[in-house]
């Protein structure tokens, strides 16, 4: 833990002001990116909430963080995104306890399970990454929206968004499961979906936007391709994002007043390496989300009660 020299540098001439007085929440924040992420957000001093399925690695992650940031103020709340029923308890939580959000990061995902499922009986991946974050948006925007201040709410897709496609004769790619197809499906329609939903709460006092990391070397790939690819990975871990670097997509978005539905990230190298921009959006992501909303709420009415 502790940020590098070069990454301080950056921040203190990109994100010139602090998060002190802010509240950042981020699901997924004890590995990888969403870690890297939940200590930039406490090196500017905002408080954090983490909001992790596993309480002993949100446990362990938190006590590194306040080992090196001893004034932190950090909580840790339960959330298993690919779950409903958690889901639910997560925004009941939040909502009873009236606790404070000005900034919302979904940043929980993950990467090539063939043959899992998740508790409502969706493919993991699509279900975690598209289906879990849809379901909590949608439960926890009308909170967010009854704050009396500016909420940015940031979902993280993939750049690989831009290579995949939606077939909606086999979503669930029941046929041939292809982690390529799969994973790239499942940030398409969480693009398609957040870009909709921004223009749609454009005038309101939550601004909804996405970020994307570059290619990072995290838990996320390692565990998919085994353990020689991932040694070769951190051999060569300095042609790819470091997990720090991609995490500055969150204070840039932060220190930038970008408009609704923007997606902040890396642009160099077709958008797998650098310091975040504010980066095009394909049209393949404003298009379609109706018919995909359609899709989308259908499913979960047929798969809630599963579980
Ligand atoms: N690394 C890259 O090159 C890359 C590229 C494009 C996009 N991304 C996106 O960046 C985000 C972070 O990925 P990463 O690379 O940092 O991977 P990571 O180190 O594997 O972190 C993923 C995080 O998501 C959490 N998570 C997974 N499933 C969850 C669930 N059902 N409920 C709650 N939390 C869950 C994990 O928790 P556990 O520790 O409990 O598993 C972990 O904290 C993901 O959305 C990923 O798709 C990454």
């Amino acid at each position: 833990m502790a940020l590098n020299k070069k990454t301080k540098k950056w921040l203190a001439r990109n994100c010139p002001r602090s998060f002190e007085g802010k509240t950042v929440l981020i699901t997924g924040a004890n590995s990888g990116i969403g870690l890297k992420s939940a200590e930039i957000a406490v090196y500017l001093k905002a408080k954090l909430i983490m909001a992790c399925r596993n309480a002993d690695k949100a446990s362990t992650a938190r006590i590194s963080l306040l080992k090196e940031y001893p004034n932190a103020d950090i909580d840790i709340i339960s959330l298993d995104i690919s779950d409903f029923s958690s889901i639910d308890s997560f925004v009941n939580e939040i909502r009873s306890n009236g606790i404070n959000i000005d900034v919302f990061l979904n940043n929980a995902g993950v990467f090539h399970k063939p043959g899992e499922k998740t508790a409502n009986g969706f493919e993991l991946v699509l279900g975690t990454n598209y289906f879990g974050v849809y379901y909590l948006t949608e439960k926890l925007l009308p909170y967010l929206e009854s704050l009396p201040h500016p909420v940015t709410y940031i979902n993280t897709v993939s750049i690989i968004y831009r290579t995949a496609s939606i077939d909606y004769g086999d979503f669930f790619c029941t046929g041939k499961y292809n982690n390529f197809t799969v994973y790239g499906r499942s940030k398409l329609c969480l693009a398609k979906y957040s870009y909709s939903k921004a223009k749609q709460y454009e005038k309101s006092n939550v601004k909804i936007l996405m970020n994307h990391p570059g290619i990072s070397i995290t838990p996320l790939g390692i565990n998919a391709f085994g353990s020689t690819v991932g040694r070769l990975a951190k051999i060569f871990s300095r042609v790819f994002n470091s997990p720090e670097k991609s995490a500055l997509s969150l204070p840039f978005i932060m220190a930038n007043d970008l408009p609704a539905g923007s997606l902040a990230g890396p642009s160099r190298f077709f958008g797998g390496w650098g310091y975040p921009e504010n980066c095009k959006l394909q049209k393949r992501a404003m298009a379609g989300a109706e018919e995909l909303i359609k899709f989308t709420e259908n499913m979960i009415e047929q798969r809630k009660t599963i579980g």
